[in-house]
């Protein structure tokens, strides 16, 4: 069984989530922990971006019983594509348990979700397969609005003592501080949810041209860029709580 469960969320499109869940299983392999980023998007961009066929069998045949083979990247790095199979209605009907069940066959050392947007019960089934969970928000009030969507559902499965992620930060993306509304992010979010750790995923074109070239970011980027000391902050959060 994995030792570590991460979802990334963000109840909201386009905000990072692919960039940092990409990013945060492309520092632990780099570490030497074996990593399955599962991709429970449709649109299959993660493993898209880290070089994997998008089409190969995925996430969806793995919800729905079959037994797909992870595709390695690289060393200490797999993934579970997504795909089109994941707007079936039969994937749509499985309980939100189901990805919590499925993935118990895995033994890497971090499993990595990355949750896409406008599609609820794919989140959910991040959420309740985590222990952990990534709420990445931008600036922008919308993307605020979506975190807090994702806070309420993670507090409230908690509060009921359903299955679930116990523990969740804020990831600030994209962040810029020469922009007005990126430097009142900080404040604005502390003065939402004061009791949630905040980490910075600053803007990096390193961490765009990685998905672009289509490489695992430390394979692609220089080790001491902005985006790459970013995202091994925030895997220090996730090991050292
Ligand atoms: N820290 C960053 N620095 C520079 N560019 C970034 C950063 N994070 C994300 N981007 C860029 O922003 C765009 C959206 O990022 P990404 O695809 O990771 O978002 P997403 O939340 O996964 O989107 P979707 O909701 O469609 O799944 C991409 O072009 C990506 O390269
Ligand atoms: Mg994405």
């Amino acid at each position: 069984m994995a030792s570590m469960k991460v979802a990334v969320a963000a109840g909201k499109g386009g905000v990072g989530k692919t960039t940092v869940a990409c990013g945060i299983a492309s520092v632990l392999a780099a570490q030497g922990n074996p990593v399955l980023l599962v991709d429970l998007d449709p649109q299959s961009n993660a493993a898209w971006g880290l070089g994997a066929d998008p089409t190969q069998p995925g996430t969806a045949e793995l919800l729905l019983g079959d037994n797909p083979v992870p595709i390695q990247i690289a060393e200490n790095l797999w993934v579970l594509p997504g795909g089109p199979g994941l707007k079936g209605h039969e994937v749509m009907r499985l309980d939100p348990e189901a990805l919590a069940d499925a993935i118990a066959a895995f033994d890497h050392a971090a499993v990595i979700f990355d949750c896409p947007p406008g599609w609820d019960h794919l989140e959910r089934f991040g959420l309740v397969a985590a222990e952990v969970v990534l709420i990445v928000v931008d600036a922008h009030p919308f993307a605020i609005q979506g975190a807090a969507r994702v806070v309420e559902t993670l507090s409230a499965r908690r509060q009921k003592k359903r299955q679930g992620a116990q523990r969740w930060a804020l990831v600030m993306s994209r962040v810029d501080l020469r922009r007005a509304l990126d430097k009142d992010l900080e404040s604005a979010l502390a003065a939402m949810f004061p009791d949630i750790d905040r980490l910075l995923i600053r803007q990096d074109v390193a961490l765009s041209l990685a998905t672009t070239e289509r490489v695992p970011v430390v394979k692609a980027a220089p080790q001491n860029c902005r985006g790459i000391v970013d995202l091994q902050e925030v895997v220090g959060w996730l090991q050292n709580g």
